[in-house]
């Protein structure tokens, strides 16, 4: 597991950025964390990192949004999913494998991720901006993302 720590949005807008740089273009990547921890933001950057110019914003109410860049990325936003059958109505398992599949609220689909998707928890701490990242399935790429 990779280890770190984000000191303001724009530091992990680029930690998503090089993660973008070390991708192949048919990962799922799980993100975890509270409201307002960052997801979004880190899917901004991992998005710029791949040449998509469009603005990111959490696709709450649209469930995905879909950006097209060096790779297709499907953004998710699980946050009102509530089982399978929902997850189901937003063609979740069509998206995957076809592109880069990003997904906040990642607690609410918890078994259906892939059991070798890497998977990010984001924490937030006592200080406002601050962040603590662990990244799972990417430690080949340390020197990169660290
Ligand atoms: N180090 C940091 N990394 C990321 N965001 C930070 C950081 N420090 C402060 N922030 C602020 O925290 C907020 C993160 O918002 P963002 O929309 O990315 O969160 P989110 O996890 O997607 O939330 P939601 O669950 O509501 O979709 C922004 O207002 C951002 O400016
Ligand atoms: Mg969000």
């Amino acid at each position: 597991m990779l280890r770190f720590v984000s000191k303001s949005a724009k530091s992990t807008e680029e930690l998503g950025s090089r993660i973008a740089g070390v991708l192949k273009g048919k990962e799922m990547i799980a993100m975890f964390g509270d409201l307002g921890a960052g997801k979004t933001a880190f899917t901004r950057g991992l998005c710029e990192g791949l040449g998509i110019v469009e603005g990111v914003s959490s696709p709450t109410f649209a469930i995905v949004n879909a950006y097209s860049g060096r790779y297709p990325v499907y953004h998710f936003d699980m946050y009102r999913i509530k089982d399978v059958d929902d997850l189901f109505a937003t063609g979740f398992y069509d998206y995957i494998g076809t592109g880069i599949t990003i997904i906040e609220w990642s607690e609410n689909i918890g078994s259906e991720l892939e059991p070798d998707c890497v998977r990010i928890r984001i924490t937030k701490t006592d200080d406002e901006n601050e962040r603590i990242f662990e990244i799972e399935g990417l430690d080949a790429y340390a020197d990169i993302i660290c």
